[in-house]
């Protein structure tokens, strides 16, 4: 606690925080969720989760980091020694999401270098599985694969090697390079998307709204899913990163900021992402929803594709387009393994560097087994099982733990009121509290009940 690392400049630490929510869930989740779950309509039940939700936890997040000064095991136990174990949950999330995020990120590194000579060819999909992938027949499984194990090591020693040089000389200055580069690359590539032929067929199929879905409640659930996964809530991530702030931190204001900015950027990813996808269909007299997908499928078959039968510069937009999925993932990863390796180090007393060396480079080995033979399936399952119950419950009984069992509304509310300039009184007081003490709790009950019910079924 004595000599805890510290952000250089309040932009250093909104930057870090916003790096850390815009990542490969804007660009490639988003945009295919939210036209699956009513397109124009999900927006109703998205801003809600945002509202009640995101935000709510974020202020409560950074305020829980800036209080007891720890990483989320030790801000855990400084609240109440009880809840320890909460922490280490959630720290043990983040450390299974970093080590299949890495392998997304390798691949689209590799990506970005195929691009330049259109390597995939013409069966993009052929491309991914077979010769990148080398994904075998089943009964097949096991043995390395060096086109995804390269650039995963590269991966590992730019994350490891910021991360080695600690939080203001290494994750702090990193994202001030990553996050604006990302920006400025993403608005070339909506601004090239818009000015396509069939951008407009598009963004009717995105925005058309289909107000049917509203009452379905895999909608509400998919929006809060959505939210939290993008805000990195729920992850330990965002009390680890305010732990690192000045005493005087304006927290509620840095908490609309990153909010807002992480759905500005799903947004702007939307309207690119089908402004591309409506080319595609025009291209192929086909419908728009029959060229939509989303994660692996849209980054790596059906955008190859896409950048194919681009009408000039492919190589560039290849390569622009991965590019920026590199830096969104970057951001991203270096949060996630920060979060363990500070939990590490707080727990232990060791090192930054032994932390770093240890706690990263157990995820960097973990992740290989991603680049085996049959490592796509153990991403989707691993993918599959994080989104549905390691998130959404780590929130629930987050909101449950703080609020109802250590009774922390109170106290964590005067403390973000005597160091942030926007006060949670009045409206904003009573949304906050409304939000965290009975809205999210109901609803994310509902969605593990839900969850558990269909499964089960
Ligand atoms: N918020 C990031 C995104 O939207 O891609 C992803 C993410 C970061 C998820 C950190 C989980 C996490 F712990
Ligand atoms: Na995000």
């Amino acid at each position: 606690m004595e000599n805890r690392p510290q952000w250089g400049t309040r932009a250093g630490f909104i930057l870090a925080a916003v790096g850390s929510a815009i990542g490969l869930g804007n660009i490639w989740r988003f945009p295919a969720t939210a036209y699956e779950n009513g397109g124009g309509a999900f927006f109703v039940p998205y801003l809600f989760a945002l509202l009640t939700a995101g935000i709510p936890l974020l202020i409560l997040e950074f305020t829980m980091g800036h209080k007891y000064r720890g990483s989320a095991p030790l801000s855990y136990a400084r609240m109440n020694k009880k809840y320890e174990w909460l922490g280490w949950w959630q720290v043990g999330i983040a450390f299974v999401i970093s080590t299949y995020y890495a392998v997304i990120i390798a691949w689209a590194m590799s990506y970005s270098v195929f691009s330049l000579n259109l390597k995939w060819g013409e069966d993009t999909g052929g491309f991914l599985i077979g010769e990148y992938l080398q994904v075998a027949a089943p009964g097949e499984i096991g043995g390395l694969v060096p086109s995804v194990l390269l650039p995963l090591v590269i991966v590992w020693v730019v994350t490891l090697g910021i991360l080695f040089k600690g939080v203001k000389k290494g994750v702090e200055v990193a994202n001030k390079i990553f996050i604006p580069a990302l920006v400025i690359l993403f608005l070339i590539i909506v601004v090239r998307a818009l000015t396509l032929e069939g951008a407009g067929t598009g963004l009717n199929a995105f925005f058309k709204p289909d107000w049917s879905t509203i009452a379905d409640g895999k909608v509400w659930v998919a929006a809060y899913g959505q939210i939290f996964f993008s805000l990195s809530i729920a992850f330990a991530i965002m009390i680890t990163y305010s732990s690192y702030l000045p005493k005087k931190a304006d927290i509620t204001n840095n908490a609309f900021i990153t909010g807002f900015s992480n759905s500005g950027f799903e947004l702007l990813a939307g309207i690119g992402v089908f402004s591309i996808l409506g080319f595609m269909a025009v291209q192929q007299g086909v419908g728009v929803d029959e060229v939509v997908a989303g994660g692996v499928g849209l980054a790596f078959v059906v955008f190859p594709q896409i950048i194919n039968e681009f009408p000039a510069f492919k190589e560039l937009f290849g390569f622009l387009f991965f590019g920026s999925l590199v830096l969104a993932g970057l951001s991203s990863l270096i949060s996630i393994v920060e979060t363990f390796i500070a939990g590490v180090q707080d727990k232990f007393k060791v090192s930054r560097t032994k932390a770093v060396a240890f706690g990263g480079g157990l995820s960097a080995l973990v992740s290989i087994l991603f680049a085996t033979k049959g490592g796509l399936n153990f991403l989707d399952v691993a993918d599959y099982f994080i989104n549905q119950f390691g998130v959404a419950l780590a929130g629930l009984v987050q909101v449950i733990v703080v609020v109802w069992f250590a009774r922390q509304l109170k106290p964590l509310q005067s403390h973000a009121n005597e160091i942030s300039d926007v006060k949670l009184t009045g409206f904003l007081g009573s949304w906050w509290k409304l939000s965290l003490a009975v809205i999210t709790p109901i609803v994310l009950g509902y969605m593990m009940f839900d969850l558990i019910r269909t499964n089960i079924a």
